[in-house]
C-alpha cells in the first residue's frame, strides 16, 4: 500500500501501484483542485509538485512517488497567499479557470528556481496549455509575484 505526504499530511492509499498519482489525488483523495486535461503529459493541467519539483501528475505513476512529498494547489498556501496566487487575483489571470491550478503550480515552481525570470525564461518555463489564451495575464502576473516575494 503506497504511502506519501500530501500537502503535509502523511497517506496511505490502496490503490494499483500503475495508477497515476492524478486519479489518487482526485477520486482517492478527493483533491479535486488538480485537473484531467490530456492525460499524456501534454497541457500541464494536472500539474503538481513532487518534492518540490513540477511534476504532471496524469503520467505519474504511484508507487513512484512512495516516502516522497506532494504538494497540490489544495496544499500551496493555508490560504490564498501564496505571492503567485496574489498576482492572479489581482490581475484576474484565469478566463474560464480549467487550466489556472497547473498553471499556478507551474508558476509556484518556475519562481522557485528562479526568482526574477524575463519573459524568455518564463515563456521556456512555461508550458502549459490554455485554450483560453491567458498566456499574456500568466506572463504579467508571473512578473508581480516576482516583485513581491
Ligand atoms: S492532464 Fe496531465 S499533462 Fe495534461
Ligand atoms: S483559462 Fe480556460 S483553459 Fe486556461
Amino acid at each position: 500500500m503506497p504511502s506519501l505526504q500530501v500537502n503535509g499530511k502523511q497517506v496511505n492509499v490502496d490503490v494499483e501501484p500503475d495508477m497515476p498519482l492524478l486519479w489518487v489525488l482526485r477520486d482517492e483523495l478527493g483533491l479535486t483542485g488538480t485537473k484531467y486535461g490530456c492525460g499524456i503529459s501534454a497541457c500541464g493541467a494536472c500539474t503538481v509538485h513532487v518534492d518540490g519539483k513540477p511534476a504532471r501528475a496524469c503520467v505519474v505513476p504511484i508507487s513512484s512517488v512512495e516516502g516522497k512529498s506532494v504538494t497540490t494547489i489544495e496544499g500551496l498556501s493555508a490560504n490564498g497567499s501564496h505571492p503567485v496566487q496574489k498576482a492572479w487575483v489581482q490581475l484576474q489571470v484565469p478566463q474560464c479557470g480549467y487550466c489556472q491550478s497547473g498553471m499556478i503550480m507551474s508558476a509556484a515552481a518556475l519562481l522557485e528556481q528562479n526568482r526574477d525570470p524575463t519573459d524568455a525564461d518564463i515563456d521556456a518555463g512555461m508550458t502549459n496549455l490554455c485554450r483560453c489564451g491567458t498566456y499574456h495575464r500568466v506572463r504579467a502576473a508571473i512578473r508581480a509575484a516576482a516583485s513581491q516575494a
